[in-house]
């Protein structure tokens, strides 16, 4: 049953309904498969700390004010600013869709690959690890993981907001959970985790150079599911008697809570495998899908079957939160603004979305043109059809976004009207030291940090200049 929302489109029963299910949208496969890895090439803590000081500083705000547009409209992102009076402003809601579209189109192939990979692990093929390269090539059999896995989702978004989204991060995420905590602390007794962990946690300022800490911001708001209005939309359904402030802060901490853990049991693992000698690791995106079923074979069958099968069960399940909140986004778009039935709009979008995600499907191996791509100056070799999409998407459209959000909500929409909407369901922010955090930081900060990431991106994506 809707518990809110007055406009007839559904909305979350109650606060922590949301809370899980915004966090289900930010905690997935940049938490688990990336985050780990950026840990690791950017210096073990060093990176981390200044991870943290970006959700915390820079994103947090952002957080609050897609939530903030999208609770007071009530509407999809492009309804959201033409609701107020945004103008070309509107085009940022657009953008949103069409990001939506790309994103999804591309980490649903690498869902599906986490999904394939239960499976193999259920059956005990830890082989497979050995095999990634023909495992991605075969893209008849890895298409129909990921049409599963769009299915499942299409799924879930058809059935709404408590009944669909909510209900199913209900479950999924504490699940999800109790798997990591779980391995976590496995991974904690295997022979030389002390020195995983101490590769991933000591710290090493020396490896901090400007690529680091673009890294680290790209990663906190991919990670937070910023900069497209998936927030916007999950805030449209939230309660006037919610307090945004503190639901932004839970889901913050809930999604760099989870990234941390994942390192707490990825380290260990791998640390196991190389006995204790982390040099000889490669990382990058092929740890999780080349080396760990290696880890998980030296474990015994019986032990490496369970713990192999938990592990990318685990993946799956937050990928699954997260390709959900991606759906919704267009779906909530074509349900507000051309009226179509959600069942009807959530499978036909969900079957666009797969069929743009083909090039990606094919780009890993099955076709050798996709694979290898000539077509941005600023990285060196050939991209990947899938990897290019994210390019695009994830490097250039969301700072972007995030940066024009937070100009509009200080300067068109106005601060006050802002504010305002934050004092419903929180009495004591007007005033507050939070209150003229906030404001400060969306009325300069993040404007100028993001231009800058986004401008220095760009130049350097496609046009190979490197200014800093
Ligand atoms: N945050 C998710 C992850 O870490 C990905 C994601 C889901 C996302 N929805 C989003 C990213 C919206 C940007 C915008 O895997």
């Amino acid at each position: 049953m809707a518990m809110t929302g007055n406009s007839g489109r559904g909305g979350f029963s109650n606060k922590l309904g949301f809370i899980l299910a915004a966090a289900g949208s930010a905690v997935g496969l940049g938490n688990i498969w990336k985050f780990p890895f950026e840990v690791a090439d950017g210096g073990g803590a060093a990176f981390l700390i200044l991870y943290l000081g970006f959700c915390f500083i820079l994103c947090y705000p952002v957080m609050v004010a897609e939530i903030t547009i999208g609770r007071h409209t009530n509407k999809n992102p492009v309804g959201a600013f033409k609701a107020l009076k945004g103008g070309g402003f509107t085009i940022v809601g657009l953008l949103g869709i069409i990001s939506g579209f790309l994103i999804l189109s591309f980490y649903n192939v690498v869902a599906g690959w986490a999904f394939g990979y239960f499976l193999e692990m259920v059956q005990g093929n830890f082989g497979i690890g050995q095999e990634f390269g023909s495992f991605t090539a075969n893209w008849q059999r890895v298409g129909f993981y990921g049409l599963i896995f769009m299915a499942i989702t299409a799924f879930i978004v058809s059935r709404g907001i408590s009944g669909g989204i909510e209900k199913a991060a209900r479950f999924l995420m504490p699940a999800l959970i109790i798997m990591i905590l779980g391995l976590m602390f496995y991974a904690f007794t295997l022979p030389h985790a002390g020195e995983g962990l101490s590769f991933y946690l000591v710290p090493d300022f020396s490896e901090i150079t400007f690529d680091v800490v673009y890294s680290a911001l790209g990663q906190a708001f991919f990670s937070l599911s910023l900069g497209m209005g998936a927030l916007i939309t999950y805030g449209s359904y939230v309660s006037k008697k919610d307090n945004i402030v503190s639901s932004a802060a839970y889901i913050t901490l809930f999604d760099v809570g989870i990234a941390f853990i994942a390192g707490l049991m990825m380290f260990p693992l791998v640390a196991y495998l190389s006995e204790g000698d982390m040099a000889s690791i490669s990382g990058g995106p092929g740890l999780i899908f080349v080396t760990l079923p290696g880890v998980f074979e030296s474990l015994g069958p019986v032990l490496g079957i369970i713990i192999g099968s938990v592990f990318f069960l685990l993946l799956s399940f937050a990928a699954l939160t997260s390709t959900v909140s991606l759906l919704e986004v267009p779906v909530a778009y074509v349900v507000d603004e051309w009226k179509i039935k959600r069942s009807a709009a959530s499978w036909l979008v969900a079957g666009l979305i797969f069929a743009i995600g083909v090039p990606s499907l094919l780009s890993y191996g099955a076709s050798a043109s996709l694979s290898s791509m000539n077509v941005l100056p600023g990285v060196e070799g050939g991209v990947a059809f899938l990897d290019l999409v994210g390019f695009i998407a994830n490097d250039t459209f969301l700072p972007l976004g995030g940066c024009i959000i937070s100009i509009f909500v200080i300067y068109k929409w106005k601060r006050k009207n802002f504010d305002a909407e934050i004092e419903e369901g929180n009495p004591g922010f007007k005033g507050s030291f939070l209150q003229k955090y906030l404001n400060i930081t969306l009325s300069y900060i993040a404007p100028i940090v993001l231009a800058i990431i986004f401008l220095l991106t760009f130049l350097n994506l496609y046009f190979g200049i490197t200014l800093l």
